[in-house]
C-alpha cells in the first residue's frame, strides 16, 4: 500500500492541482484512499490534513474503504430517476443486503450511487466494475448479479 502511495506522489507532487490526479491514482491502484493515506499526501502536497480529508468525503467517487469485489454503481441521477431509479435501487439494497455505500456480507459486491452514467436514453443504467447495462428492471438487475464471477474484479475507481 506504501508503494501505491508513493508511486501516485512521484508522479504528481510537482503538478499544478495534484491532489486530485494523487487520490485518483491512489483509488485505481488500490481501490480505495486508504486513512492512512491522507497524512503523506498532506505532507507531500504542503496541506493540512483536513484539506485532504474534506476533499476524499465531498466527492462521491472517492472510497475510504476496501470495497467488495465488485463495484455496482446504481445510477441516480435525474434521467434515472425518472425511468423508476430509486425503486431499482432499493431493490438493490434489499436483495444484495447492503446500503448505499455498504458491501455484501460475503465481500463480492459494493453498491454505489453514481450520477450519470451517459446512457440517460436507456436509464435506468447500472455500471458493474467498468461496464454500463442500460434498461435495468429488477429482474434484470438480479440476473446480472447472479452472473457475477466470484473471482476479483480488476479494481476500478
Ligand atoms: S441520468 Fe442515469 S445515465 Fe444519465
Amino acid at each position: 500500500m506504501k508503494q501505491e502511495i508513493q508511486n501516485a506522489l512521484a508522479k504528481y507532487q510537482d503538478v499544478p492541482g495534484a491532489l486530485l490526479p494523487i487520490l485518483h491514482e491512489v483509488q485505481d491502484a488500490l481501490g480505495y484512499v486508504p486513512p492512512e493515506a491522507v497524512g503523506d499526501i498532506a505532507k507531500a502536497l504542503n496541506l493540512s490534513r483536513a484539506e485532504v480529508h474534506g476533499v476524499i468525503t465531498y466527492y462521491h467517487h472517492f472510497r475510504s474503504e476496501s470495497p467488495g469485489r465488485h463495484i455496482v454503481q446504481v445510477c441516480r441521477a435525474e434521467a434515472c430517476q425518472a425511468m423508476g431509479a430509486q425503486a431499482l435501487f432499493n431493490h438493490a439494497e434489499a436483495s444484495l443486503g447492503c446500503s448505499s455505500h455498504g458491501t455484501t456480507a460475503d465481500g463480492r459486491v459494493t453498491l454505489e450511487p453514481a450520477y450519470c452514467l451517459g446512457l440517460c436514453a436507456c436509464s435506468p443504467a447500472i455500471m458493474i466494475d467498468d461496464v454500463v447495462y442500460a434498461r435495468i428492471t429488477n429482474a434484470k438487475f438480479d440476473a446480472l448479479m447472479g452472473a457475477l464471477p466470484l473471482t476479483q474484479a480488476k479494481v476500478s475507481s
